[in-house]
């Protein structure tokens, strides 16, 4: 990993951290990643070569390592799904931030800022098509199909957003969202190691996990998108707004806001931020408790992950996991 590519933390941080425990088999994974890469047409390999190497918290590969461990399950196996969920990862940011239209990611001009959009749709194409090559390998139907349907229903989640960007969507919709787009391939990937040693009760039971997990993490992620700097965050913010994505924070700060409260906020969901500034929505969204409200909301996420856990019996694993919710909700980027 990189140094930027360091998780949820600065470097010297990272013995203590759970990803120290698996920091042979993630090494693993990124060699794995970039030699898959490798067999890509060089206009293909260049873009992901890009991304990759711009960063990123490795956080999925890392999860199903961990959770993979609780189960007994390690390997090359555990690896090659790792390099594949890490790909999907991948897949789908390349093809977000040509959604979004974002000019940064991981610190740098994203790739559809580089390459154009038309290249990096079908980047985004063969990232998951590898992916799914690679988990063809393991000849693990169940495997397989949880990785179709993960990704159809990611692509659906993204369909969705679009349709619902600039409209005032109601919390539940919200969540409905946030589910699909980003909390099932956390589910996914803590249960992928337990499926993979036929252990059935205990793959429902760390999905669960994830998808406590991943709603917390996506939660702060729109939290951040407000609160953060672009620098901290390697990725533009205020976009989600500016977008006409309407996501916890905003939506909470709607409902408390007066009519011209409102006002602003819709003038920004339909021409950005040319009227109504960043810093203005900023502090609406502080002075509603906007912010503290979907923040409480992303611990209560996290503390039901967390409990979720208990079951298992104890271990160095089952404390790395543990770990991870709180880690992702208190995380600055
Ligand atoms: C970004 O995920 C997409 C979301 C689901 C919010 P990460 O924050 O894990 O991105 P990287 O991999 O660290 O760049
Ligand atoms: C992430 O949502 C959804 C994905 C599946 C990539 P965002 O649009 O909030 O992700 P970022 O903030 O661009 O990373
Ligand atoms: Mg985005
Ligand atoms: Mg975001």
């Amino acid at each position: 990993m990189s140094k930027s590519a360091s998780p949820m933390g600065p470097p010297a941080a990272e013995a203590a951290t759970p990803f120290a425990l698996i920091r042979e088999p993630l090494e693993e994974v990124e060699r794995q990643f970039l030699a898959e890469l490798a067999t890509a047409t060089p206009g293909i390999a260049a873009i992901g070569d890009y991304l990759h190497s711009g960063g990123g918290k490795r956080l999925r590969p890392a999860l199903l390592l961990l959770a993979a461990e609780l189960c007994g399950a390690r390997g090359p196996k555990m690896v090659a799904l790792g390099t594949v969920v890490e790909m999907i990862h991948a897949a789908t940011l390349i093809h977000d931030d040509v959604i979004d239209d974002a000019a940064i990611r991981r610190g740098r001009p994203s790739a559809n800022t580089r390459w154009g959009a038309r290249a990096c749709v079908l980047a985004g194409d063969w990232l998951y098509m590898q992916a799914f090559s690679i988990a063809l390998r393991q000849r693990h139907f169940a495997i397989l199909d949880e990785l179709i349907r993960l990704t159809e229903t990611m692509v659906a989640g993204e369909l969705r957003q679009q349709e619902m960007a600039g409209t005032v969507v109601t919390r539940q919709q919200h969540l409905d969202l946030i589910e699909a787009k980003t909390a099932r391939l956390f589910a996914v990937c803590c249960k992928l190691g337990a499926l993979s040693v036929g252990r059935a009760a205990e793959a429902a039971t760390l999905e669960r996990f994830g998808r406590e997990l991943g709603i917390a993490f996506q939660m702060v992620d729109d939290i951040l998108d407000f609160t953060a700097s672009e620098d901290l965050l390697g990725k533009p913010v205020g976009n989600d707004l500016r977008e006409g994505k309407m996501t916890l924070p905003a939506l909470y700060a709607y409902e408390r806001a007066d009519r011209g409260q409102r006002r602003r906020m819709e003038l920004v969901m339909r021409e950005g931020y040319a009227t109504v500034g960043l810093a203005e929505i900023r502090e609406l969204l502080a002075e509603t408790g906007a912010l503290e409200r979907a923040m409480t909301e992303a611990r209560e996420h996290a503390a039901a992950a967390q409990d979720l856990l208990v079951g298992f019996p104890p271990s160095v694993w089952r404390e790395a996991m543990m770990a991870l919710p709180m880690l992702a909700v208190e995380r600055m980027h």
